[in-house]
């Protein structure tokens, strides 16, 4: 998603569950691979949060936790600040209308780093690149990441991400990519095929109930030629989780 969208297509996205995909219990289930790296009150920060379902689940997970939760949307920000409210978290749950590749938080203060189908859009390197900073001594990142995952993809399937993203890495080379920039990655985990099903599923199901009719046709061709190519896929790529923390000084 780009700044440069036609707004009608963050509020589409703006009444969907989630805007990437992903899933609850595997947000969870890589948290628990690192929750016991946390302070008992951890300072967190979502970038590219969305309307904020990782925001959320990690605020239930970690009540006595402080997030900061960061998306260049007004729509998906104004959409988590409601949410925060109804659920009685605002004041746990700081929402800022702002450029992740920029954000407005001081440096060393994040004992954890959270981001899930967002840093593609600066970069993944470059992204762990300009949040190390704001990581406290024992900060963790974890970063979920388009991923290719095997050398044996299908020709349109390679057609399709080398136009969309051609910057898209294998885990070893995600793996480098955080070296090179000052991180040891911890554990990698790779997203189940039915959090992509979380994803598709209720946008087509917009889509059918006539919520896109107002949108270009051109928007809804081009979300089901990517829903065929994940289907066409055969596990060629996914979403990779990547949990890293700064290297010691050496
Ligand atoms: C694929 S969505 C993922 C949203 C959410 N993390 C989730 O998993 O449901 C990517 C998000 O990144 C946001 N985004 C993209 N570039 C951004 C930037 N430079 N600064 C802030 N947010 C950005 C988009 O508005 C969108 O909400």
């Amino acid at each position: 998603m780009s700044e440069t969208l036609d707004p009608g297509i963050f509020e589409f996205y703006a009444a969907l569950p989630q805007q990437g995909p992903g899933r609850d219990s595997e947000t969870l289930r890589v948290l628990s691979t690192i929750a016991d790296r946390l302070p008992p009150r951890p300072v967190i920060a979502d970038m590219g949060c969305g309307t904020g379902r990782t925001t959320l689940a990690l605020a239930a997970a970690l009540p006595a936790s402080t997030i900061t939760a960061i998306d260049f949307s007004e729509v998906f920000c104004r959409r988590l600040r409601d949410e925060a409210a109804r659920l009685g978290i605002a004041d746990r749950i700081r929402v800022i209308q702002a450029d992740m590749a920029a954000p407005p938080i001081a440096p060393r203060s994040l004992d954890l780093l959270w981001s899930e189908g967002a840093a593609y859009n600066i970069g993944f390197e470059n992204a762990l690149s300009l949040w190390r900073p704001l990581l406290a001594p024992n900060g963790i990142a974890v970063l979920s990441e388009c991923t290719w995952l095997s050398d044996e993809r299908p020709a349109d399937v390679v057609a399709f991400w080398t136009a969309a993203y051609p910057a898209m890495g294998t885990i070893t080379e995600n793996i480098e990519r955080a070296a090179h920039v000052g991180y040891d990655v911890l554990d990698t985990h790779t997203l189940p095929a039915e959090a992509w099903d979380d994803y598709y599923a209720p946008i087509f199901q917009a889509v059918e109930d006539g919520n896109a009719a107002h949108l270009d046709p051109a928007f809804t061709a081009e979300l089901a030629q990517e829903r065929a190519i994940w289907r066409a896929s055969r596990g060629s790529y996914g979403y990779v989780f990547y949990s890293a923390k700064p290297k010691a000084a050496s």
